[in-house]
């Protein structure tokens, strides 16, 4: 495999995966603009599995996809695969739960990220997933990083996700040992 499509829309995805496969002569391109993808799943890696199998289907070529999320258990697990949809922005998004978080004192949350890689014929060839747990701040703390980063403590560090240095955050976050997950298999066959 030589290149892989990353099912998104958004360029900032090419960057962030690439730290990855750094080293793996392997050339991440971005889903056509035009090609629509649904993401109606109910579980984060069923969401990754429906867009890397559409898009790799759709273009005849391998596609890998991500769908990642904060889930909080007194919540439910809210807001679990609407994590992207539950503000207008980030920041309205953080006032809503902490809102409906209130002064619970179990805060206790976890970050997802699954990752699915789809053979040309949408076959998945790959599946990781992986977990950071944590606990909901009363307030947001630290400048960094995006989406719900600053209300997210990860007691073993000492430190919010915003506060932490990006490597520092890739190191131990969802999405970095999903990727570490992914990469015990890799190549794909
Ligand atoms: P996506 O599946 O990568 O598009 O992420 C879905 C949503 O989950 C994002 O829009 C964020 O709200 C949230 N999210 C996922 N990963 C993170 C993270 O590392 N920090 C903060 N928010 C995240």
């Amino acid at each position: 495999m030589e290149r892989l499509v990353v099912a998104t829309g958004n360029p900032g995805k090419i960057p962030e995966m690439a730290v990855y496969f750094e080293g793996m002569a392997l050339e991440l391109a971005l889903k056509p603009p035009e090609l629509e993808i649904e993401e109606t799943g109910t579980t984060f890696m069923e969401n990754a599995e429906l867009k890397a199998a559409q898009v790799a289907i759709a273009l005849g070529e391998w596609a890998i996809a991500d769908d990642s999320g904060l889930a909080v258990a007194a919540l439910g697990g809210a807001p679990g695969i609407y994590s992207a949809r539950y503000g207008g922005s980030d920041g309205d998004a953080i006032t809503r739960l902490l809102r409906e978080l209130g002064d619970n004192p179990h805060r206790e949350a976890e970050f997802i990220c699954t990752l699915a890689v789809a053979r040309p014929d949408g076959a998945i060839a790959l599946r990781a997933e992986g977990q950071c747990a944590g606990e909901i701040l009363m307030a947001p703390r630290g400048t960094g990083g995006f989406g719900y980063d600053p209300i997210f403590y990860v007691p073993e560090v000492g430190l919010t996700f915003a506060e932490m240095a990006p490597a520092q955050k890739d190191a131990i976050s969802h999405r970095g040992r999903a990727f570490a997950q992914l990469l015990v298999d890799w190549p794909p066959a």
